[in-house]
């Protein structure tokens, strides 16, 4: 029997669950799939990977680049790609980051290689720092606390909507046109936190600021908080990207694939202030 499937690992996520959401009003057969999925898959445990890649035609992967913790990209991306065309899936699409060189010593690029020697087609994304850092991520507490303390200085990022990012994952996985593409996914405007962070208080109605700080006193101030020493490190050099401007140009490509311009910033601060994530 042909596979007909389409695995979504980090299906809990971000991007993950918008995309299972994406692809079941478009009719697709989809699987959710992470530790607490509806699938169970987790990349420590390679029992689970048979298992979820049964039946699969296509497979979007969400690495753990960004988590605390040893994470060799390279080497678990190669085994799992292995994996996922030994079981005839014909078609990854792996999520990366938009970064430039190393950050905090790591390669966040270092899975793209795997996928791209699969045999499998692929499309590789590279997104920018998504909006929902602010509603659902690493900057949820900060936006409550009313400080955004960073190391970002006066750095602007081209913020985008992981809705957006999740409508070209549909794309390249149920699309033709997408195959050996390297997507580089930018909002529509490149935003200081200091704007980020007054779009964030017009929304909420709360008196947000941007206060930068240095790398090191972020790092110290992290560990203060029994953040590891390693991740404290890590998180420090993934906002530096943002003060170094490394990755400040918008990308049409949004817009390209998806017919119509990028979520803006303004407007997914309203929607979720209308979700009240922001009330006390
Ligand atoms: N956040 C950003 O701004 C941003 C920007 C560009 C690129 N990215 C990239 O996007 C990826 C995801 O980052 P995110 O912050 O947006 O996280 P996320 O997708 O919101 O959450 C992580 C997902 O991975 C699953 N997961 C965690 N540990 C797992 C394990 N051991 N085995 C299997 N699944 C596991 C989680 O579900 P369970 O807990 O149920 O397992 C969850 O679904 C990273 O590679 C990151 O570099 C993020």
């Amino acid at each position: 029997m042909a596979n007909n499937g389409i695995l979504v690992l980090g299906g809990t996520g971000k991007t993950g669950r918008r995309l299972v959401s994406t692809l079941r009003a478009r009719g697709a057969e989809v699987r959710a799939a992470s530790r607490s999925g509806e699938v169970r898959f987790d990349w420590d445990d390679r029992s689970t990977w048979a298992p979820a890649f049964t039946g699969v035609r296509a497979a979007y992967v969400v690495d753990l680049q960004d988590k605390p913790g040893q994470w060799d990209a390279e080497t678990q991306i190669r085994a799992l790609a292995e994996q996922a065309v030994a079981q005839g899936v014909e078609r990854l699409v792996l999520l990366q980051a938009r970064v430039h060189g190393l950050v905090g010593g790591k390669d966040l690029k270092a899975g793209e290689g795997a996928v791209r020697e699969s045999g499998a087609e692929w499309t590789i994304l590279r997104p920018n720092w998504f909006f929902q850092n602010f509603d659902e991520g690493v900057l949820f507490d900060a936006v409550l606390a009313g400080e955004l303390r960073l190391p970002a200085g006066q750095g602007r990022e081209p913020f985008v909507d992981a809705g957006d990012v999740a409508e070209v994952a549909a794309a390249a996985l149920l699309e033709d046109g997408h195959q050996g593409q390297i997507h580089e996914l930018s909002g529509p405007a490149s935003l200081s936190l200091a704007e980020a962070a007054a779009l964030l208080s017009e929304a909420s109605g709360r008196e947000i600021r941007y206060v930068p700080v240095d790398h090191q006193e972020y790092v110290d101030e992290l560990v203060s908080y029994e953040v590891p020493a390693d991740y404290a490190l890590f998180v420090a050099d993934l906002v530096a990207q943002i003060r170094d401007n490394h990755n400040t140009a918008t990308t049409p490509t949004v817009e390209r694939i998806l017919g119509r311009p990028p979520r803006d910033f303004a407007d997914f601060a309203k929607s979720a202030a209308a979700d009240g994530v922001w009330q006390d």
